[in-house]
């Protein structure tokens, strides 16, 4: 199969999580008779150095010629003293919208091997395996009006939207209600409909929809106790379905369950081209010292196999080399805690990754000729 992958590395760390993912998506190429083309291009900080503007046009329509884009993080402290709208993160969100994906999934799982990496305790994590489905193209990210009035209202006023249609909430949650079918069947649906009309559009939507799929159960939480229940029981969720900013804060918070935001990978899916991205941003304080997680980066390389490619048994077989590595006892300083101290860089595990996929690769052809 062919597959024309679009890389924006972006800031920070980015550049050098990507490099890892896109070597073990070779990698999977070489070992499944694929054939994947990388083409690079500039978003975020980079892009405001270079031309001037967080998203070049260039940039875009590189994208929308692809048939996957995998981007690193953008966020780049220089920029910190500019307005939303010129920041390396107004990149981010346009192609965004560029794409149209609006499910953005952010899998969280609690890798055994990591269980005494989490501050939760393991009894706590064990079992742990969330799917958040995230809407991304609504809510306060993108409502308006907008703006900050630096002088108005006797020193300051500020203003941000947040607003959706029906039809918005319809298409993301009946992304998240068939990929409920196709795991634990329950559909947990956040919001803070005690407080926000536009929370109440949204549960009086889910629930209009419960109908069409029978098979899922559905309850409803607030965000603010979904946040303590998430930290409690978190084998307690299966899929977890949210407006734009409660799955930003939430997905986050579930990091703990894996053990580190360095972990968890994400895909965007229902637009015209599939965008994928590790949740973890920039980290600009560790760029360039080798102490970033690729893993969570190399999972989003699953997940292009996965949802752009059709490759199941790929993806499935780089997060069984993921979870083999540690498994092995090798970590990243993230995911160093406890009795474990960090043992590798980002490269270093890159490599582990790619050593562990050979053998399984290997293993599963001499099963074949046998
Ligand atoms: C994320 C990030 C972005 C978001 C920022 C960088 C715009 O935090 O992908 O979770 O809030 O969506
Ligand atoms: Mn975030």
């Amino acid at each position: 199969m062919k597959l024309k992958i679009a890389v924006l590395a972006g800031d920070g760390i980015g550049p050098e999580v990507t490099h890892e993912a896109t070597q073990i998506l070779q990698a999977a190429a070489e070992f499944g008779g694929h054939e994947f083309t990388f083409t690079e291009a500039l978003i975020g900080g980079v892009a405001i150095t270079a031309n001037g503007t967080p998203l070049p046009q260039t940039t875009i329509d590189m994208c929308l010629e692809s048939d996957a884009v995998l981007l690193g993080a953008v966020g780049d402290n220089k920029f910190n003293h500019l307005t939303p709208d010129k920041r390396p993160e107004a990149g981010l969100l346009q192609i965004r919208q560029e794409l149209g994906g609006f499910a953005n999934l952010r899998p969280s799982v609690a890798y055994p091997a990591l269980s005494e990496n989490s501050p939760l305790r393991p009894e706590v994590t064990k079992g742990a395996d969330i799917l958040f489905v995230r809407e991304l193209l609504g809510g306060l990210y993108f409502g308006q009006p907008r703006w900050w009035n630096k002088e108005g209202n006797g020193g300051g006023e500020a203003i941000n939207t947040m607003r959706y249609t029906r039809d918005e909430v319809v298409r993301v949650a009946r992304v998240a209600f068939e990929l409920a079918q196709k795991r634990r069947k329950k559909l947990t649906s956040v919001d803070k409909a005690n407080v926000l009309e536009c929370s109440q559009l949204w549960r009086a939507t889910v629930d209009s929809l419960k109908g069409d799929y029978p098979d899922v159960t559905v309850e409803h939480q607030l965000v603010d106790s979904m946040a303590m229940h998430l930290m409690n029981i978190p084998r307690n969720f299966d899929v977890v379905l949210t407006e734009n900013l409660f799955g930003d804060i939430l997905s986050d918070e579930s990091g703990v369950i894996t053990g580190s935001l360095g972990m968890l990978p994400s895909a965007t899916i229902g637009g015209k081209v599939n965008l994928y991205e590790p949740v973890h941003g920039s980290a600009p304080d560790i760029a360039g010292t080798g102490k970033a997680n690729p893993l969570g980066a190399i999972l989003t390389a699953a997940m292009v196999l996965r949802h752009s490619g059709g490759l199941e048994q790929e993806a499935v077989a780089i997060e069984a080399a993921v979870a083999k590595v540690l498994e092995a006892g090798h970590r990243t300083a993230d995911i160093a805690r406890g009795n474990t101290a960090a043992n590798v860089t980002t490269q270093q595990m890159g490599k582990l990754v790619h050593q562990a996929l050979a053998e399984s690769i290997d293993r599963h052809q001499s099963l074949h000729a046998v």
